[in-house]
């Protein structure tokens, strides 16, 4: 028998509310067993003055496998989840081959096993993400399923998204809603580009992206998803346009839901003045004013999550010119703290757009995100707020290093992770 862990006096926040109270997790069964005043167990955690949240779940990271192990494993991205909080995440289908079948999904889940967090596996819309042919969604359903996207390239035809979200919204979910999630990019608006269409671009003399290539698509979903009722969800929003229609859609009570990513709501394209390629990410990264338009859907409720788009690439190929270099940056091991420094929100706003609302998203409300209380999995982290580091990505968990925090002072940071109990990260190193 493990011994049993008492976290002692710590400042729950949760759905339940805002108390200080402790926490007995039972490594064994991999549940709490209580959650109160006075309690006791074998071993003990002092968490005066740190923060008990139930483990963040990030609705999407690029793990890279199978097929790009050299940038990321299942394994390697588990551990920068767990360093930054989270305990669940939602792996992108951009694999090689794409995770469009369940051989693939069964793929993921194995390698999922010997993780330290959940490992959810999102699979493709269309197979190889190509637009074309219907990916066997039922059949990805059946293999745990329930977040469909092309992600890295949103679905350009009109008439097959139609079909998709038809078909999706037929589809039986167990009580475990099914979602089409999009990567709103008209590629014939950003063929040639490689940051955003501005100012900045073309002082550069860099192709440009322009926002409209993502507002296209949003409103285009906005109007098929009222068309078909089945669910859409809007991939790291960037422009100031794409929020204001999601706010309406939502005020018009569509059932639409969107992410927004930290880079996105803390950085702008003035970044890529130094032609470094660690800047280059799609959507690419825009202007002051999209920056507070992101913060203040998050601060309004028409963005219902932080997600990372964690998107790991070898120091190799992010050394190649801005033009040619892929783009995509981490996220798992920086985002509470920029969020956290970034965001003026109230902490419990806060940890709800990392915990029990990308949870809903996910279908992970069993296990992930909801209040912390005797019964439940023992998925959990405990924050120090007040915790002071430098971002490098030298000292990152995960095989890659494009972080776009390099250097940066940032303060707060997950120093312990329980994942099913286990303690994944412990004083703010994996254990495994
Ligand atoms: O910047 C990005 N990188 N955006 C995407 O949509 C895909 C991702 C990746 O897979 O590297």
């Amino acid at each position: 028998m493990k011994p049993t862990i008492v976290l002692k006096d710590g400042r729950l926040i949760d759905l339940a509310g805002d108390r200080i109270a402790d926490v007995v997790v039972d490594p064994n069964s991999g549940l709490i067993t209580g959650v109160g005043t006075g309690l006791a167990a074998d071993e003990e955690i002092d968490c005066d003055g740190l923060v008990i949240s139930p483990g963040f779940v990030d609705l999407h990271a690029h793990l890279r496998e199978p097929g790009l192990e050299a940038a990321e494993t299942i394994l390697t991205g588990s551990r920068a989840a767990v360093r930054g909080g989270f305990t669940a995440v939602v792996a992108m289908p951009n694999t090689t081959p794409t995770t469009d079948s369940a051989a693939v999904v069964e793929q993921v889940l194995a390698a999922g096993r010997h993780a330290l967090c959940e490992v959810s596996p999102s699979a493709a819309i269309s197979v190889g993400r190509k637009g074309h042919q219907l990916s066997p969604m039922a059949e990805l359903v059946g293999a745990g399923v329930r977040i469909f996207t092309d992600d890295g390239n949103g679905v350009q035809d009109d008439r097959f998204m139609r079909r998709a979200l038809e078909y999706a919204r037929g589809l039986p979910d167990d009580d475990r809603p099914i979602v089409l999630a999009q990567h709103c990019e008209v590629e014939a608006l950003t063929e040639g580009g490689v940051m955003h269409e501005g100012q900045w671009s073309a002082r550069l003399g860099l192709g440009g992206q322009p926002s409209e290539a993502e507002e296209l698509m949003v409103m285009r979903d906005i109007t098929l998803a009222r068309m078909t009722g089945a669910r859409v969800h809007f991939q790291h929003l960037s422009s100031a346009g794409s929020v204001a229609m999601v706010r309406a859609a939502k005020a018009a009570g569509m059932p639409v839901t969107a992410e927004a990513t930290p880079h996105h709501f803390s950085l702008t394209d003035a970044c890529c003045a130094g032609f470094d390629p660690i800047f280059k990410v799609h959507p690419p990264l825009r202007t002051e004013y999209d920056v507070a338009a992101v913060r203040e859907g998050l601060a309004d409720g028409t963005i219902d999550a932080i997600a990372t788009d964690h998107a790991p690439h070898t120091p190799e190929s992010k050394e190649r010119s801005f033009d040619d270099a892929p783009p995509g940056m981490l996220g798992l091991e920086t985002a509470f703290a920029v969020a956290l420094d970034e965001l003026d929100l109230p902490l419990a706003d806060l940890l709800a757009l990392l915990t029990w609302r990308p949870a809903a998203i996910a279908a992970l409300t069993d296990r992930h995100g909801l209040a912390l209380a005797a019964g439940r999995e023992a998925n959990l982290t405990i924050l120090d707020l007040d915790h002071r580091w430098v971002a490098t990505g030298e000292e990152m968990a995960s095989l890659a290093r494009n972080t776009p925090f390099e250097g940066r002072e940032l303060t707060g940071r997950a120093k312990d992770t329980f994942w099913k109990g286990e303690r994944v990260l412990a004083d703010f190193e994996v254990t495994r």
